[in-house]
């Protein structure tokens, strides 16, 4: 397999874990570029499901080697929490390194995204409380702590020694009560880095030495197209580069060293958190897809918003990832609904509107314009996994008219389509000749 970067083409929870947990069977190194514990990536194997936040979606791959890139913001809480809980539930799993030049999330900074979600009023855009925002501002700022100062003792009390009173004034300035309890992280922190040290490397050296020698590397994306900092819904969105370019800056390599990039794209839209949402179903059927789709956030436990897929986002997401192919994920959910529909375009003061819009106004008066297909029927997960097993032409024909109405409409290949969440219930279509590939 070609190196090949895997991003999300709407507002996250497309199904990224699971597809990259698929295409990691053919990789070499699968390496997380951005985000943080934010992300809440599903693996479901059989009976058994995980929910990574911070762990490559490859580590269920014995002899695989994964990678945290210097593009991810690393909370080691939570890090050390989900490797004891792996080690704990599998016996062979990858390996696991972090760059050395990844930023570390610290207490203040879940603090501060407290407070600042409160301060924003309406502009809040209901973040995940991880502290995430606030460590990507650390960053920019050059006021950050990174892997590689965390396990220099020296280095790591000296910026606690600076910035500990800035971020005193900074919570006691928003109102804040909290108090930041120096000795407490200095010993915790310290802790963390005795058990993280032998896993901090350059990621980049690394990655670009397997290029060099053939190897494949999967780049595995976090959130999706439209929560990114540059070309999401701000100021709704995240505070990374969730788009493939972001693969490059978050692990140290070159675009051309990237062979494929593919985009999942979820067969409805769902949005957990809040801003506009131009096809958004505030009724029974938006309620049906939640249901079925059982769409609760992995990482914060919230009902997620869903609406009808959205082909406006999704061109979008083709031209800013220069998309090669898609992977359609959640096909299933849709069954039992007797018409679906498909967002085309929107209608704005009433004149019509292809391109999604940078003016956050304007996206929320945007109108969707809807085309409408037919429905298929709501089947067990034991005859979708037939479906799988029997490939294309045993897909019922109202989803085929759906789906190739995607592939014709956004002129990529179909490489997989999910018919429910566990890994076998995926239907490959890579190397098929198909109307969808
Ligand atoms: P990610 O953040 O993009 O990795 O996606 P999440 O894991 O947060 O959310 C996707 C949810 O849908 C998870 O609960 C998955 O187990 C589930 N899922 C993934 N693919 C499919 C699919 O094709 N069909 C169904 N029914 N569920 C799926
Ligand atoms: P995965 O990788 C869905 C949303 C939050 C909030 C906004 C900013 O599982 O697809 P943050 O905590 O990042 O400052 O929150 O972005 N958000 C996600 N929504 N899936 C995710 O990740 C998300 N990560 C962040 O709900 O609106
Ligand atoms: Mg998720």
């Amino acid at each position: 397999m070609p190196s090949t970067a895997i991003v999300g083409t709407q507002w996250g929870d497309e199904g990224k874990g699971k597809i990259t947990d698929i295409y990691a069977a053919e990789a070499d190194i699968i390496v997380r570029f951005q985000g943080g514990t934010n992300a809440g990536h599903t693996v479901i194997i059989g009976e058994d499901k995980f929910a990574f936040h911070l762990i490559p979606s490859g580590m269920l791959r014995p002899g695989k080697t994964c990678m945290i890139g210097n593009g991810v913001v690393v909370d080691p809480v939570i890090l050390l929490k989900e490797l004891d809980e792996l080690k704990r539930r599998r016996k062979r799993t990858g390996k696991l390194l972090i760059a050395d030049r990844a930023h570390v999330i610290m207490p203040w900074h879940k603090i501060i995204d407290g407070l600042e979600e409160e301060l924003k009023g309406k502009l809040k855009a209901g973040t995940t409380m991880r502290g995430i925002g606030p460590c990507y501002t650390d960053k920019i700022a050059r006021t950050g702590i990174r892997m590689a100062d965390l396990i220099d003792s020296r280095v790591f009390n000296e910026k606690l020694d600076l910035f500990i009173p800035m971020k005193r004034k900074i919570i006691t300035a928003y109102g804040g009560k909290k108090r930041i309890n120096r000795k407490k992280i200095q010993s915790d922190y310290a802790k963390y880095a005795r058990k993280l040290r032998d896993s901090v490397v350059d990621v980049s050296l690394l990655i670009n030495k397997a290029l060099d020698k053939g190897k494949n590397v999967l780049f595995e994306g976090a959130q999706g197209t439209h929560l990114g900092i540059d070309h999401g819904i701000y100021p709704y969105g995240t505070s990374s580069n969730t788009v493939v370019g972001g693969a490059c800056t978050g692990t140290g390599v070159g675009p051309s060293r990237i062979d494929r990039v593919v985009g999942v794209v979820k067969a409805y839209t769902s949005r957990v958190g809040t801003g506009p949402f131009p096809a958004e179903l505030k009724n029974k059927t938006g309620e049906y897809m939640q249901r079925q789709g059982m769409e609760f956030g992995t990482t914060t436990g919230r009902p997620r918003r869903c609406g009808w897929l959205d082909l406006v986002m999704v061109r979008f997401s083709k031209r800013v990832n220069a998309l090669d192919g898609i992977v359609i994920t959640k096909a299933d959910v849709l069954g039992g609904l007797k018409k679906v529909k498909i967002c085309t375009e929107y209608k704005y003061n009433g004149k019509r509107m292809t391109e999604f819009p940078a003016n956050m106004r304007v996206l929320a008066r945007c109108r969707p314009v809807l085309k409408e297909f037919e429905g298929w029927e709501n089947i067990s997960q034991e005859e979708w996994k037939d479906i799988c097993d029997k490939g294309y032409k045993a897909l019922p024909k109202e989803m085929k008219t759906y789906l190739g109405y995607i592939r014709k409409t956004l002129d990529l290949p179909i490489e997989m389509i999910g018919l429910g969440p566990a890994r076998e219930e995926t239907m490959d279509l890579r190397g098929k000749r198909t109307p969808l590939a």
